[in-house]
C-alpha cells in the first residue's frame, strides 16, 4: 500500500473519487490515440428494446431453477462480484441475443462467468455448440484462490457442475495481451477486468476486432457522466472517460447503461452499473 492510498482512503469518500477520477483522466490523456471500428457491434439496438426484454417474463421460469442451482454452489458471489440483478440480465441478454460464444475479462470469484456459461448452454444446439473464454490475470481456481477462501466454489467447479468443462477456457493474462493474440472471434463479450481509462481505451477496441458481426459488447462499471449512482459514493470512471474518448474521437458506439434492472442490485438499490456498447446506426 503506497502513500498516496494511504493519504486517498482518509478522505471523505466524494473528495476520493474524485481524485481518482483526475487521475484516470490524466493517465488516459497520456495514452496514444488508437483505432476504434465498431461495425461489428449489433445495430437498431434502443433503450425501450433493452428495458422491454428485462421487465419481461419470458425467462423467468429458467432462471429461477438457474439460481436455487447456482446457491447449491455456495453461491456465485464475491466481493466485487457481479451482483444477483446484473447476473440475471447477463444471462438474459445472452439469451435473447442468442450468443453461442463468449468472452469475459475478469473471471474473478467466476460468478458472472457461470452464469453466461449456463445462458450460452441453453442457447446450445445440435448445430451449433457452445464456447466460453475467461480471461484474468490471476489464476482463479487455485486452493489459495478467492473462491476458495469465501468458501464457495472455483470458477472451474462452478462450470464443471454445468457440464461446461470441455467448451470453457480460462486464460491467466492481462486482456490486452490475450486480445492481442487471439484469432477467436465470439457473439457476446463482458468487459469487466482493470477499469482504469488507460486500459479500457485500448480493450474495447481490441474486443470490437474480436467480435463477431451483429455482437453485443457489456461494460461493467460504467457510471454515466462519471457520477456516482450508490450511497457509497462510489465512482469508476475508467470505462466512462475510455468510451467518452472514444466517440470523441469518432467511433460511432453508442453507450446504453442499463439504469435500474427490475431486480435488486447492491446496497439496497436497483441501480447497476452495467451498460451495453452498440452501433449508433438504428438499422
Ligand atoms: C471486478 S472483478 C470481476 C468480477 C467477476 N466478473 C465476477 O462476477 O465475479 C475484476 C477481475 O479482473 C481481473 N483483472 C484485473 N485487471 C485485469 C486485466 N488487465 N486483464 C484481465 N483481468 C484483469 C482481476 O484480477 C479481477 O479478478
Amino acid at each position: 500500500m503506497n502513500l498516496n492510498y494511504q493519504i486517498l482512503r482518509r478522505l471523505p469518500p466524494p473528495l476520493h473519487f474524485w481524485l481518482l477520477k483526475q487521475s484516470n483522466r490524466i493517465k488516459l490523456s497520456r495514452v496514444e490515440r488508437v483505432p476504434c471500428d465498431p461495425s461489428a457491434l449489433i445495430k437498431g439496438v434502443t433503450p425501450e428494446l433493452i428495458r422491454n426484454l428485462l421487465v419481461s417474463s419470458t425467462y423467468d421460469a429458467e432462471w429461477e431453477t438457474l439460481h436455487a442451482e447456482i446457491e447449491t454452489l455456495k453461491g456465485a458471489i464475491g466481493p466485487s462480484s457481479v451482483n444477483y440483478g446484473e447476473n440475471r440480465a447477463l444471462y438474459i441478454l445472452i439469451r435473447h441475443f442468442n450468443a453461442h460464444s463468449a468472452l469475459e475479462v475478469g473471471t474473478h470469484v467466476g460468478g458472472s462467468t457461470v452464469h453466461m456459461v449456463a445462458a450460452l448452454k441453453a442457447n446450445s444446439t445440435p448445430e451449433r455448440a457452445p464456447r466460453m473464454v475467461t480471461v484474468d490475470i490471476v489464476d482463479q481456481n487455485t486452493p489459495a484462490s478467492l473462491a476458495r477462501r469465501l468458501g464457495i466454489a472455483t470458477p472451474l467447479e462452478k462450470i464443471e457442475h454445468f457440464g461446461a468443462s470441455d467448451w470453457t477456457q480460462f486464460i491467466q493474462q492481462p486482456s490486452l495481451g490475450y486480445l492481442a493474440e487471439t484469432k477467436e472471434k465470439f457473439d457476446f463479450i463482458f468487459l469487466d477486468g482493470d477499469h482504469a481509462a488507460s486500459v479500457v481505451y485500448r480493450e474495447l477496441p481490441a474486443a470490437l476486432e474480436r467480435l463477431n458481426p451483429g455482437g453485443v459488447i457489456m461494460l461493467h462499471d460504467y457510471y454515466p457522466d462519471g457520477k456516482a449512482l450508490f450511497s457509497d459514493h462510489k465512482i469508476t470512471a475508467g470505462p466512462w472517460l475510455a468510451a467518452k474518448r472514444l466517440q470523441r474521437e469518432g467511433a460511432q458506439f453508442r453507450i446504453i447503461p442499463l439504469g435500474s434492472l427490475p431486480w435488486p442490485t447492491k446496497l439496497g438499490s436497483t441501480t447497476t452499473v452495467l451498460a451495453m456498447v452498440v452501433h449508433t446506426s438504428l438499422q
